[in-house]
């Protein structure tokens, strides 16, 4: 038996306890427990409660003690949609959509996810893997434990196992657990684009060779397409999802981003764990939304980025009955942030969550998303021990002071990886 360790002090633990994801009314019911303390052992999380109770078990007696002076513990955010790997920002392209070059726009002239692939294509794997290092690290700044991370910047057989062969060696070196997803169809790379049949050609090197080849590599859990304008027709991103779903790969999508596509509809019959940005669904998306258990994963940072005024209607699936989950999007093109507590900031502000709804959604239900709430996403016993401390006495200030970063201490598995100075 290992040595355990007892957390006490904290003003609030935040604990989300469950093991389903919550919808409707539920998200609310977050479990405050004030002057609370959790006692940890080799990871994991083996008890919680009022100080006064746990300081009272025997095995509290002997643990190591770790005092967090009135400060807010939350479970570790679960970032459910990142693009971990890309070789550069597109800060210049930030500039433009300033000055009112619209995001389709600057992928029609090459810029866009095209610009992103030709970067990557261009760095070496050490490049890449020192980019990514250094994102990862300030993700637990942050409060983040487990992110998930989307391949789709390399677009060739070649770039694309090496983007996701990064993903697998990362989540060995650091203590972040990196869930991976096959993105080959983001967008059709350059090389076949003008071609006659050019966008078949791609799907076909696609399903027959990329594909395979991953899930045969174990190198991703899950398959997502883009399903855009632009991007892939609902019917050939149904016949990615459907390729990859017969080689183990569980769908999510990039559905109703930028426009109506039905992507939503076909993912919740495809049995996708996920729909995600979701900004143009329509009521008749939400019904069959409702019904199923795909999450909605909301990402308000690409609004907030692209300076768009319409975003998606999390209150109507709240209260409707989906399973909303919340997550960046970090990416160098529609949402550069890393920072969970931002997106809770726009959540709150811009989707009118409330702060109780918005950290449901950021941790268990996007824990589901993930299909990995039976192991993280809340505070309670047999679950892992990955938690956030803010310095903070009230979990509402973690929303309301937005766009400052007030997490004290990050832990993953009873281990801990951020501590501020
Ligand atoms: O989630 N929508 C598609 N993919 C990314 C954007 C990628 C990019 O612009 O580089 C997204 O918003
Ligand atoms: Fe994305």
């Amino acid at each position: 038996m290992g040595d355990s360790l007892l957390i006490s002090g904290a003003s609030q633990i935040v604990t989300v306890r469950g093991r389903a994801p919550r919808r409707g009314n539920q998200l609310l019911n977050i479990g405050v427990i004030r002057d609370g303390a959790i006692l940890v052992r080799d990871g994991a999380i083996v008890a919680v409660g009022p100080s006064s109770q746990i300081e009272k078990l025997k095995p509290s007696k002997k643990a190591k003690k770790m005092e967090v002076g009135g400060r807010v513990v939350l479970p570790g955010f679960v970032d459910s949609h990142t693009h971990l790997i890309h070789a550069a920002s597109r800060a210049e392209e930030y500039e433009l959509k300033i000055r009112g070059v619209s995001y389709e726009k600057i992928a029609r002239k090459g810029g866009g996810i095209l610009n992103s692939v030709k970067k990557l294509r261009a760095a070496t794997a050490e490049e890449l893997k020192n980019r990514a290092r250094g994102f990862l690290g300030q993700f637990g700044e942050y409060g983040t434990t487990t992110i998930e991370a989307k391949s789709g910047y390399g677009l060739d057989l070649a770039s694309e196992l090496r983007i996701l062969s990064l993903h697998k060696e990362l989540d060995a070196e650091q203590p972040l657990e990196i869930v991976s997803t096959f993105l080959g169809a983001h967008v059709v790379p350059e090389e076949y684009l003008g071609k006659s049949r050019g966008t078949q050609k791609y799907l076909e090197l696609l399903i027959t060779q990329l594909l395979p080849d991953v899930a045969e590599n174990g190198l991703a859990e899950y398959c997502d397409v883009f399903c855009e304008r632009g991007a892939f027709s609902l019917r050939e991103s149904r016949s990615v999802l459907e390729a990859g779903k017969s080689r183990g790969l569980k769908p999510r999508v990039h559905a109703e981003q930028l426009s109506n596509t039905g992507a939503t509809r076909m993912g919740i019959e495809l049995g996708a764990s996920s729909c995600d940005h979701l900004e143009y669904l329509k009521p008749a998306d939400i019904r069959a939304l409702r019904r199923s258990n795909t999450v909605a994963t909301l990402l308000p940072g690409c609004d907030f980025h692209l300076g768009l005024e319409r975003y998606a209607p999390a209150r109507e699936l709240i209260d409707a009955g989906a399973i909303v989950a919340l997550a960046t999007d970090f990416n160098p093109g529609t949402s550069p942030t890393l920072s969970m507590p931002m997106i809770l900031s726009l959540a709150c502000s811009r989707l009118r969550m409330t702060p109780a709804e918005a950290v449901t959604a950021a941790t268990l239900n996007a824990a589901y998303s993930l299909g990995r709430a039976g192991k993280i996403g809340s505070i309670e016993s047999g679950k892992q021990a990955d938690l956030a401390v803010f310095e903070v006495a009230d979990y509402r200030e973690i929303p309301y002071y937005f766009g400052v970063n007030t997490c004290w201490m990050t832990m993953k598995r009873g281990e801990i990886v951020y501590l501020r100075d």
